[in-house]
C-alpha cells in the first residue's frame, strides 16, 4: 500500500496497537522480567510500534522531511553558521573502492559529490589548532537525522562551545537499493578527505551514533588501511556493530526493553547490503569480522571512546567488540578509559532529550563521560 492511504491505515493501526501493547509489554515487563512501566518504558514501547509499522511512504515523503523542518526550527543559542552547507566533488583514489570491496578492479569513474552542512563554527576558527566535531548521524542508514539529535548536538555545543560541528549528508537507502554499501562509507571518507586535505582541518573528532557510529568505525578502519592522516579522536554512541549479522537470540530477549523493532532492523540491514556475500566484510558488519592487526594500529592512532545502553539490542554486539578492541591493544583501550554505559539505558539513549538543557543532560553519567572524552586533550 503506498500514499496517503498507507499514512490513514498506519495512524488507525497505532491508535489501537500503542495503548495494547503498553498493557502487554507491561505485564510481561512487570511479571517476567520485575520491572515497572514508566514514562520511559512507555516511550519506548509507544515508538517500537511506530516504528514497526512505519511503511515507506511514510519514511520517504512524512517523517524524513519533517524531521529537516524539525530539526532546523530548533533553536539553538551562539550558533554561528548554523546549516550552511557546502559541496564538494571530491576524487578518492583508484584503489579505494577495491579496499573496501575486497574485489580487486574496481574502480572509480568520478569524483564522489558530498554534501557538508555546519551545525556550528566560530567566526575566528582556526582550522589548523582549533577542535572540530565531524559527526555521523545515525537512522539505520534510512532515516536522516531526527530533530532530537539536533538537540543532542546542541548539548554538546553548550558543553564545549570551543568546538566547531559539521555533519556529512550522506545517502540515504530504502527499499530498491538504489543506495548501498559501500557508497555512504566513501561519502564519509570525502567529507573526511574535503575536511582535512581540502581545507587543512587538523584537529578532528569523528562522532557517530547508531548506523553513524558503524560508519566511523569503518571509516577508521578505511583510514588506517590507506595509509591517511588519522583523526585524534573518535566516539561512537550505540554502534551498529553488525548491520546484517544478527544476533536473534539477544534480539528476541532485548526487544521488550528496547524501541528498536526486530523486523526494521533486518529489513534495514538488508536495503544497505549490496549482496549476501558481503557478509565478510569487515567495513560492514565490523564486530563480525574484527580485523586484530588493523584495529591494533587504530588505536594507536585514535583515542575511541564506545558508549551503549544495557537495554539496546545491540548490547551483546557491542560488547562484544569492546572485548575485541581490549585485547587487540590493551594499553591503548581498556573498560576504565574507553567506555561508557548507560546501564537502563535504551539504544542512543544520549540522544533522546526533546528539550535542551544541559544541566538535566549532565545528569547522566554517560553524557558527563562523553563531555569528558571530547574536551580531554
Ligand atoms: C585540539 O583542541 C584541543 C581542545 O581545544 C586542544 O587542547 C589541543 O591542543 C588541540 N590540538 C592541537 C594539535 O592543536
Ligand atoms: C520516543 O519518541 C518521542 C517523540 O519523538 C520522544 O520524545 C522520546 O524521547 C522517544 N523515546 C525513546 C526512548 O525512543
Amino acid at each position: 500500500m503506498d500514499g496517503y492511504a498507507s499514512i490513514i491505515w498506519f495512524s488507525i493501526k497505532c491508535l489501537f496497537l500503542v495503548p495494547i501493547n503498553i498493557i502487554k509489554d507491561g505485564l510481561v515487563l512487570r511479571f517476567k522480567h520485575g520491572r515497572l512501566l514508566n514514562a520511559d518504558l512507555i516511550h519506548r514501547i509507544a515508538n517500537r510500534t511506530f516504528l514497526a509499522h512505519s511503511s515507506e511512504y511514510l519514511v520517504d515523503c512524512l517523517v524524513n522531511p519533517y524531521m529537516k523542518k524539525s530539526g532546523d526550527a530548533t533553536y539553538i543559542s551562539n550558533c554561528p553558521h548554523r546549516n550552511s552547507i557546502e559541496h564538494a566533488n571530491i576524487r578518492l583514489r583508484d584503489n579505494d573502492l577495491a579496499t573496501v570491496t575486497g574485489t580487486a578492479d574496481a574502480q572509480f569513474q568520478n569524483g564522489i559529490d558530498v554534501q557538508m552542512r555546519w551545525f556550528v563554527k566560530s567566526n575566528t576558527f582556526d582550522p589548523k589548532k582549533d577542535p572540530v566535531i565531524y559527526y555521523m548521524h545515525g537512522g539505520g542508514f534510512r532515516f536522516r537525522e531526527i530533530d532530537n539529535m539536533i538537540v543532542f548536538l546542541g548539548h554538546i555545543h553548550e558543553a564545549y562551545p570551543e568546538e566547531a560541528i559539521v555533519l556529512v549528508d550522506y545517502t540515504l537507502t530504502s527499499r530498491i537499493k538504489e543506495a548501498v554499501f559501500p557508497q555512504q562509507l566513501l561519502e564519509c571518507l570525502a567529507g573526511y578527505e574535503w575536511l582535512t586535505k581540502e581545507n587543512g582541518y587538523q584537529n578532528v573528532t569523528l562522532l557517530g551514533d547508531s548506523a553513524g557510529g558503524n560508519l566511523v568505525l569503518s571509516l577508521l578502519e578505511l583510514l588506517q588501511k590507506s595509509a591517511r592522516p588519522a583523526p585524534k579522536k573518535a566516539a561512537v554512541i550505540s554502534p551498529w556493530v553488525n548491520p546484517t549479522v544478527h544476533d536473534e537470540e539477544v534480539f528476541a530477549k532485548q526487544e521488550i526493553v528496547d524501541y528498536l523493532p526486530i523486523v526494521k532492523i533486518l529489513e534495514w540491514g538488508e536495503y544497505y547490503i549490496p549482496g549476501p556475500e558481503y557478509i565478510n566484510n569487515p567495513f560492514l558488519d565490523v564486530e563480525h569480522n574484527f580485523d586484530n592487526s588493523v584495529w591494533e594500529k587504530v588505536l594507536e592512532r585514535t583515542d575511541l571512546l564506545v558508549t551503549y545502553g544495557g537495554d539496546e539490542m545491540f548490547c551483546d554486539q557491542v560488547k562484544r567488540f569492546i572485548e575485541k578492541l581490549k585485547s587487540s591493544n590493551p594499553s591503548k583501550f581498556s573498560a576504565e578509559n574507553n567506555v561508557a554505559v548507560d546501564k537502563l539505558g535504551a539504544h542512543t539513549s544520549p540522544l533522546f532529550f526533546t528539550k535542551l538543557n544541559l544541566k538535566n543532560w549532565l545528569n547522566y553519567n554517560i553524557n558527563r563521560e562523553l563531555v569528558r572524552f571530547l574536551r580531554s586533550s
